[in-house]
Order: structure tokens, then sequence, then C-alpha cells
């Protein structure tokens, strides 16, 4: 079993749609090792997200990532980071591949409903950044 982090997004928490992703993690197989509702800070927002911030997009993206709250979520599983990724589908849902969760709940590019860890290192980094070892359980 690896671990990986997902959040769910400002846009799929105001839409009542995080029910909905939790219950489409846990068909395909991720169990919740952690679980937080909570709302990022501008500082919390650019540290998070400080390999993008010389992107154009990056003032917006982080004016969105705290505009209200959001559920980070450890999941495990069995190769957690390339399959959650494959779950939930390309960042911009107009490519997103039908029945993954950016094609289902996402607006758009910036808001697109769900973030997945990228590579096991920043898994473990991104865990770390919203969990303490303690609040982990292992199934
Ligand atoms: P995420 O997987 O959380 O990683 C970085 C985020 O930046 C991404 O999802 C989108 O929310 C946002 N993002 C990435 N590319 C763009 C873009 N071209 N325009 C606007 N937002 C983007």
């Amino acid at each position: 079993m690896t671990r990986t982090l997902a959040i769910i997004k400002p846009d799929a928490v105001a839409a009542g749609r995080a029910g909905k992703i939790l219950a489409h993690l846990e068909s395909e197989g991720f169990r919740m090792t952690a679980c937080r509702l909570t709302r990022l800070n501008r500082l919390q927002a650019e540290e998070f997200y400080g390999v993008h911030r010389e992107r154009p997009f990056f003032p917006s993206l982080v004016s969105f990532m705290t505009s209200g709250p959001v559920i980070p979520l450890a999941l495990e599983a069995e190769d957690a980071v390339q399959r959650l990724r494959k779950v939930i589908g390309a960042t911009d849902p107009a490519e997103a591949l039908p029945g993954t969760i950016r094609a289902l709940h996402a607006e758009s590019k910036e808001r697109n409903a769900i973030h997945a860890s990228d590579s096991d290192e920043n898994a473990a980094r991104e865990i770390a950044f919203f969990f303490a070892e303690a609040d982990l359980f292992s199934l």
C-alpha cells in the first residue's frame, strides 16, 4: 500500500459535491487514512502551490483555493499516486476522460474540483503539509 494526497477544492465543496467525490474515490478502492475540513489562508495556499509561483495563473489559483473550505484527504491504495491521477483525469475537464472525477464534477481548468499529488515524493510532502503522522490511520 502507498499513500497520496487529494484535496476536494472549494468549487466542489461549495457545490455540495464532496460526498459524491468521496464515494467515487472509495468505489475505486482508495481508503481514507486522514480527512479534514479546513480553509487555507493566503500564505498556506502560496506555500502549497509554491512550484507554480511564476506561472501566470498563480494569483488567481491562490485566490480560488482560499475562497472557501477544502477537504484534504490522505488516501491509501496500491500505487496510490498514479491510480489517483488516472481516476481524477486531466487538469482541464474538457480534456478529462469520461467518467473521471474532473469530467464529472469540474467547472474549468482552474476550478477543477480536486487536486492530487503528482509523485511519491510530493505525496509525502503534501500529506505532511496537512496532517501529523499521528493523524494517519492505516486500515
Ligand atoms: P492542481 O492539480 O491542483 O495543480 C495546480 C492547479 O493550478 C491545477 O490543479 C489547476 O487548478 C490550476 N491550473 C493549472 N493550469 C492552469 C491554467 N492554465 N489556468 C488556470 N489554472 C490552472
